[in-house]
């Protein structure tokens, strides 16, 4: 059995990434009501089928797919298990395992995520099914006076139970503390995404290591630092990449094998741009790579619009973004590839 540091290899090797596809009902709803398609079991089924079916996108780029609970245990409109047919690609199943994240009592506005209580006993089952890593995403809202010490912490401490139930059952955790750009106000500067970035994980490492987590096997799935979406100020690509940099050398352990970002709501061409950019400023401690799903889908999601004679569009759509997006693993991502396209 692959040991804990060869799953978490695996899913950051050069040019690989991780889609997320583990939309809550909640979210997946708002995506649909984009292209106007009702949210069922089966309009769910067949939007992930699309994906997961799209062999060049599946097969060259991408090494993971974090699963909703729905979606790990879900079959094909054939009967074949998703498992199964993501096994095809050799693409790694994972889970999210939260439970979403609920207002926090005595801050303003702030919120703590839930989904320990029993968790030892879901990822066993996780595990029989086949989930070879998992999701935990913490959220770290920015105002003038957001975050507190206390949301930080309690966030912090959070993930690295989490992360320590995680190692226990075999599963290689994903440690997400999103630092929101598209919270509100949602005007801060990029600045103040820097110092709060660098504020909660260094508290998240620290939790981590007294929760006696490997850090050797787990990925960190971190925002990158950018001014709030209503935020006036326009910075430069490289300085995006410059800050994010800056921050991740300083807290996070070169013994973490890799970091693979969420994309936070940026544009498709701004997402990959970034990671193209960092990739480029190498040698890096760590393989820096995507775990997007916004970034990654909402082009697919839009070619597809719920008809099944659009799905070699949308899986083209897909595969084009996965393979941007493979190109900014290595640095090697330029805009013509994808004006061009
Ligand atoms: O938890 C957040 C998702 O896994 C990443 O989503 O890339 O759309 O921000 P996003």
């Amino acid at each position: 059995m692959p040991s804990l540091n060869e799953v978490a290899q695996k899913l950051v090797l050069p040019g690989m990434g991780i889609l997320a596809a583990d939309e809550s009902e909640g979210t997946i709803a708002k995506r649909f009501a984009v292209i106007g398609l009702p949210v069922t079991l089966e309009t769910r089924r067949d939007y992930r089928e699309m994906l997961f079916r799209s062999r060049e996108a599946m097969s060259k780029y991408i090494s993971g797919v974090i699963l909703t609970e729905e979606t790990l245990l879900q079959n094909a409109a054939d009967g074949t298990p998703f498992v199964t047919l993501l096994a095809e690609t050799d693409v790694l199943p994972g889970i999210k395992v939260d439970r979403g994240a609920f207002a926090m009592p005595g801050t303003q506005g702030e919120k703590i995520t839930e989904g320990l209580d029993g968790l030892r006993a879901r990822l066993a089952h996780y595990r029989e099914v086949g989930a070879k890593f998992a999701k935990w995403r913490g959220v770290i809202a920015v105002s003038d006076i957001a975050p507190s010490r206390n949301g930080i912490r309690a966030n912090a401490h959070v993930l690295a139970r989490y992360a320590a139930l995680c190692q226990e059952a075999g599963i290689v955790p994903v440690v997400e503390p999103e630092v929101l750009a598209d919270g509100e106000p949602g005007d801060h500067s990029l600045e103040r995404c820097a110092e709060v970035t660098s504020e909660t994980l260094e508290t998240v490492f620290k939790e981590l290591r007294l929760a006696g987590v490997d850090l050797g096997g787990m990925l960190l799935k971190p925002n990158m630092v950018l001014p709030g979406i209503r935020s006036a100020e326009r910075p430069s690509v490289g300085e995006v990449a410059r800050r994010t940099l800056e921050v991740l050398k300083a807290q996070v352990p070169a013994t973490v094998p890799g970091i693979a970002f969420l994309s936070g709501g940026q544009s498709d061409e701004a997402a990959t741009a970034h990671l193209s950019a960092m990739n480029r400023m190498g040698p890096l401690p760590w393989a820096l790579t995507f775990s997007y799903g916004r970034a990654l889908q909402t082009a697919a999601l839009l070619a597809w619009a719920g008809e099944a004679a659009n799905v070699p569009a949308a899986q083209a759509a897909f595969a084009h973004r996965a393979r941007m997006n493979s190109l900014a693993a290595t640095g090697e991502w330029r805009v013509e590839l994808d004006r061009a396209a």
